[in-house]
């Protein structure tokens, strides 16, 4: 493998002159680096002539279609770097992620490049690899060329990927290990304390039932408030969008997006326009290249809107007006949704329960004088006036009542 990778490389820079050699010196790597070749013998002889119509034939006989079996497996084993290409070892997967991600991770999922390439039957993975275009990809794919036959062995793995999705995250192992563990505890003590009677101590079956009953208690709590209040969800978005990147760096107001904050009771979410608005001239990201921005050119060809994922949700019985806190309120956004500058995934950082709306309204004490918003208070302008009292919280203006949160 060695030699052939260097020969390789060396034929790269090797002259019009050298044409043959180079192009024997392939077919013959060719010949013995694939184990199971699928590559009838005649057909590997085939590229060796380098003429245009050669070269079609043998990419016809990879056309797009069925995959076999063992194709996807050896599609697989290229990808996750079990096996060698052609132009050496390469762990595609070690870029090119096969699993749920915690932190953000800029390089394009497996996923991903697998929906991309079955959307548009004109892309070729040979062409990207082969002829990298961005600055990007000429780093991160440095030396590795494929094969019309890796190709198709890469397109059968992308086909098993598209219909199995991301593999899963091991959900809290532990958890799951202790909440079967004292199930079975708990059955055992059953059985012996009806059936086998082998331990005495009745005592014993009681600490164990006691213990198994809180402990799947505890569970079942903690699951039910989850079910509806989400503290510190931060769900993957079809687009990596980064604030730390937007209103972090380059310090874009976050109204000049979430433009309706101030005369609205929802924020919006910006249309694909806005974002245009930019990446009309910005191609690429430092980090991700140019396939995340790709994504919102192409959702303004398709006019398909992008589905972010939302992150905030209050429960349907209760209102919130994003206008009376930041228009009349005056408060800034990280009073409720913390630093979102300095995240690359949004995430809820407060519960967003009652309890958290109420204490900030009895705690905190409105702009009340300066704000001509609340002129018409007048009984409590002249409290202040007469010294009776020297603020006033939103709890007093109407925040406390029951009908101002829930219709
Ligand atoms: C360049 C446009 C842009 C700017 C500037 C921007 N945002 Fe966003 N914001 C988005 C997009 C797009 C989403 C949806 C994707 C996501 O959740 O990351 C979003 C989502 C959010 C969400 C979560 C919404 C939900 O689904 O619950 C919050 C909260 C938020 N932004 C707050 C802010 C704050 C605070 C700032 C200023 C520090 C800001 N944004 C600046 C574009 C922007
Ligand atoms: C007083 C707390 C508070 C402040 C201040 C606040 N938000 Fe929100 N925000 C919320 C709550 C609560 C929700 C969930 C609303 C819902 O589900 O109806 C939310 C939801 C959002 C959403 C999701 C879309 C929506 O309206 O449901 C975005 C985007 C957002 N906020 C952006 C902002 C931005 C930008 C600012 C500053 C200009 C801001 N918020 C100020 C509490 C606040
Ligand atoms: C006001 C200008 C502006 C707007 C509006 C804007 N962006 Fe950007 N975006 C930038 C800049 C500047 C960069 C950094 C480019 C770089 O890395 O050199 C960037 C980078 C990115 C990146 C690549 C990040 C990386 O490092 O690889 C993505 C993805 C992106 N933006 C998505 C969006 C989306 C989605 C929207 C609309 C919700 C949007 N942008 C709106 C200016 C903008
Ligand atoms: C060092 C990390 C890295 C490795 C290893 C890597 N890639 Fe990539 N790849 C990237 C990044 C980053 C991009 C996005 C760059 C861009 O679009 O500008 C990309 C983009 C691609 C694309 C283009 C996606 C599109 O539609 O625009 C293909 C296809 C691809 N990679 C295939 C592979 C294959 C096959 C391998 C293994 C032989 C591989 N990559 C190994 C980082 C890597
Ligand atoms: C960080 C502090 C803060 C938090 C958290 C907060 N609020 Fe407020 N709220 C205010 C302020 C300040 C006002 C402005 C006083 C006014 O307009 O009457 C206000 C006013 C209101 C009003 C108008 C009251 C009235 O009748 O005049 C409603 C309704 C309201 N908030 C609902 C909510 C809900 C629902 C939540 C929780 C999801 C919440 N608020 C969380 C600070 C907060
Ligand atoms: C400042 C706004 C606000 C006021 C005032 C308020 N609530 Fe709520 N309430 C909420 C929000 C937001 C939720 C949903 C969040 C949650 O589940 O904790 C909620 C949830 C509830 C629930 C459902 C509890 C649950 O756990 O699902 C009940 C019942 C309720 N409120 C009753 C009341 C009553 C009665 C009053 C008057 C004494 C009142 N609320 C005043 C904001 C408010």
């Amino acid at each position: 493998m060695f030699f052939s990778l260097s020969s390789f490389q060396s034929s790269e820079q090797a002259t019009q002159a050298d044409t043959t050699l180079q192009d024997t010196a392939r077919a013959s790597q060719q010949a013995d680096s694939i184990e199971e070749p699928i590559l009838e013998p005649d057909s590997a002889e085939k590229e060796t002539q380098a003429t245009d119509t050669a070269e079609l034939a043998v990419e016809s006989s990879f056309a797009r279609g069925d995959y076999s079996t063992q194709q996807t497996r050896r599609g697989e084993r290229l990808f996750n770097g079990l096996a060698p290409f052609e132009s050496g070892l390469h762990d595609c997967a070690s870029c090119h992620y096969t699993d749920a991600q915690e932190e953000i991770n800029w390089n394009p999922s497996a996923w991903e490049l697998a929906a991309v390439w079955q959307e548009d039957s004109a892309y070729s993975i040979m062409e990207i690899m082969n002829n990298p275009l961005t600055t990007k990809l000429m780093e991160d794919h440095a030396g590795m060329t494929i094969t019309p036959e890796e190709q198709h062995l890469l397109e059968a793995y992308y086909t098993k990927v598209n219909e199995q999705g991301p593999d899963e995250l091991p959900a809290y192992p532990v958890r799951t290990a202790i909440f079967w563990g004292m199930g079975l505890l708990m059955l055992l003590a059953i059985i012996d304390l009806l059936f086998t009677r082998k331990i005495r101590f009745k005592a014993v079956h009681v600490i164990v039932l006691f213990v198994g009953i809180a402990v799947h208690g505890q569970f079942a709590m903690a699951e039910a408030k989850a079910l509806s209040r989400t503290q510190d969800y931060a769900p993957e978005q079809p687009i990596k969008f980064s604030h730390l990147i937007h209103a972090g760096e380059n310090e874009i107001d976050c109204e000049y997006c979430h433009f309706t904050a101030d005369y609205s009771l929802s924020a919006n979410i910006p249309s694909n326009n806005v974002c245009m608005n930019c990446h009309t001239v910005i191609r690429s990201g430092t980090n991700s290249g140019s396939f995340e921005i790709n994504k919102i050119h192409k959702a303004a060809e398709t006019g398909n809107p992008v589905e972010w994922v939302r992150v905030h949700k209050l429960p349907d019985h209760s209102f919130f007006s994003h206008a009376q806190h930041v228009n009349a309120g005056k408060l800034d956004c990280a009073e409720c949704h913390g630093e979102v500058e300095t995240m690359h995934i949004v995430k809820q950082v407060e519960d967003l329960s009652m309890g958290w709306c109420l204490t900030c309204h009895r705690e905190n004490e409105v702009d009340f004088l300066d704000n001509p918003y609340f002129g018409i208070y007048e009984r409590l302008h002249e409290k202040i006036r007469n010294g009776e009292i020297d603020g006033v919280t939103a709890a007093e203006l109407g925040g406390e009542d029951c009908m101002s949160c829930h219709y």
